[in-house]
């Protein structure tokens, strides 16, 4: 990713590195323990990078540092979750082991329980404090993307389409939940943060969107075709799980052309924006290539 990014980054891992709790002052020691293991364990920090990308793009300019780390850590609850023998049973993440492997089934479970849970202490925390309806507001979109109308829901619906054919349309209905909602959350949740106009919050919200699509078909690209090395998570989990993906319809080329169209449209809605919306671009077009 370019330069820019990895400063951007790197600035979400010195947030989220005070974000929790010293595990060992305190009577939940393992559960924070599992907590901070999973969530300093790496990772792209995508979704935080995006939410600040798109808070400046629309000129604010104070702290929403709170913001970042709480959309990461819902993400990497999701995560938690995800691998859980129950869900897709997988073994590696973020170049180690999973949280269930690392510690046990029930601790993995608490604490993603617990990053969900503080997430939204942390925001509504400094929403309280600030006093700013907007940081109310954003709260609330990531609510809202998260739970049953987003993400989970996203994730019950690839859980029920294992071992059946599904249409087109179920797919993108799931990528749309499972992974589309958190990611058009970040830039939007940036653009309410940064008090946006609604056709700037609309816009991002919309490359988002999609952006969020091609987000997921290269996640399903590199289930089959990636390295447990390169990729650090494990490998064909989707074909030992019997899902449905892109692949099952398209192929490798076929993805990248589709990623490739998306792209051109999640950069055309960022005109919408005055500010400077350069790195926004170019993450868009690094998202199709990516390796990890
Ligand atoms: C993986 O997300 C799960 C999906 C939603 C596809 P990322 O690819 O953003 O994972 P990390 O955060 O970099 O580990
Ligand atoms: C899960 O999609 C998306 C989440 C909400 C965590 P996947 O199951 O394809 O994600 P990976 O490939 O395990 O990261
Ligand atoms: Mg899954
Ligand atoms: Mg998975
Ligand atoms: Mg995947």
């Amino acid at each position: 990713m370019a330069q820019d990014y990895t400063a951007y980054r790197d600035k979400v891992n010195v947030y989220l590195a005070s974000a929790l709790p010293s595990s060992s002052e305190n009577h939940f020691r393992r559960l924070y323990e599992a907590m901070d293991y999973s969530l300093q364990a790496g990772g792209k920090r995508i979704r935080p990078v995006l939410m600040q990308l798109a808070y400046e793009s629309v000129g604010g300019k104070e702290d929403i540092s709170k913001f970042l780390c709480a959309i990461e850590m819902i993400h990497t609850y999701s995560l938690i979750h995800d691998d859980l023998p129950a869900m897709d049973n997988d073994d590696y993440r973020r170049g180690k082991l999973t949280n269930h492997k690392k510690f046990d089934e029930a601790t993995a479970i608490l604490a993603g329980d617990a990053l969900l849970t503080e997430a939204f202490n942390l925001m509504l925390e400094d929403a309280l404090i600030s006093e700013d309806m907007s940081k109310v507001r954003a709260a609330h979109v990531l609510s809202l993307a998260s739970g049953a109308e987003g993400m989970v829901g996203g994730q019950i619906l690839d859980m029920a389409s294992e071992n059946k054919k599904i249409s087109i349309e179920a797919l993108e209905l799931i990528h749309l939940n499972k992974t589309g909602a958190l990611l058009a959350a970040a830039t939007k949740m940036g653009a309410i943060l940064g008090h946006g106009t609604a056709m700037e919050i609309a816009a991002l919200e919309a490359y988002g969107r999609y952006i969020g699509k091609v987000f997921q078909i290269i996640d399903d690209v590199l289930d089959e075709t990636s390295t447990i090395e390169e990729l650090g998570k494990t490998i064909q989990s989707d074909s030992k799980n019997h899902k449905t993906t892109y692949l099952s319809f398209y192929t490798v080329e076929e993805c990248y052309k589709i990623a490739q169209d998306l792209t051109e449209k999640a950069i055309k809605v960022l005109e919408h924006i005055d500010g400077d919306t350069q790195l926004l671009k170019e993450i868009a077009v690094k998202l199709i290539t990516r390796r990890n």
